[in-house]
């Protein structure tokens, strides 16, 4: 498939695209209805997005989830400008909000060494959380990974993926589709 024109940037453009827009939308709605259907209004849901890659998943999943909830994000980083996980994560910033008795759900967009998911997990049961469950965009399904992940869009090839809120360097965060690099 021809990457839309914005999929270029400088000299470089992105090489495949692996998840159209129309298939990630599908996909977001089938994962809000089984989360709608997951939890009850006594659980305060509240969904945290991890800052950045997850912005526009956030943003499509909450807006089609038909629970009252609440909606905040968590900054951690673990790749800086290369294409392979540091495995060291930092947390920049973190909600205020008290979790204790809440249902969390964490919003991640791409599981990759799960080094993230197995620092902030086991952070916000001890923070008191009634209940923690992730939803994950993507997976690359790496056997390493020791976390449950409750929900998961699609199974990711193990490349480099940009799009849809994934960055190479900060760049093509924007487009609307997920597209591979390599
Ligand atoms: C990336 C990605 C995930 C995490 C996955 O975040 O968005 O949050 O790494 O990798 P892991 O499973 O190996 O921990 P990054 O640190 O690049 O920050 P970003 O979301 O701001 O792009």
């Amino acid at each position: 498939m021809t990457p839309e024109p914005d999929g270029r940037l400088g000299d470089r453009v992105v090489e495949r695209v692996v998840f159209p827009e129309a298939e990630i939308d599908r996909r977001v709605g089938e994962l809000a209805r089984e989360i709608s259907a997951a939890y009850r209004p006594s659980d305060r849901l509240l969904v945290l997005g991890l800052l950045k890659g997850s912005f526009l998943f956030m943003a499509d999943l909450v807006r089609r989830i038909t629970l009252p909830l609440h909606v905040d994000f968590l900054v951690a980083s673990s790749y800086g400008a290369g294409t392979v996980s540091s495995g060291e994560v930092r947390l920049l910033y973190e909600p205020r909000v008290d979790l204790g008795g809440r249902a969390v759900l964490l919003v991640e967009d791409i599981v990759d060494s799960g080094a993230t998911l197995e620092r902030l997990v086991p952070m916000l049961r001890e923070r008191g959380a009634a209940r923690v469950d992730v939803c994950a965009l993507l997976h690359k399904r790496l056997p390493s990974v020791g976390v449950a992940v409750r929900w998961v869009g699609f199974d990711a090839p193990n490349s480099f993926l940009v799009g849809y809120g994934l960055d190479h360097a900060e760049d093509f965060r924007h487009l609307p589709y997920i597209a591979s690099l390599e």
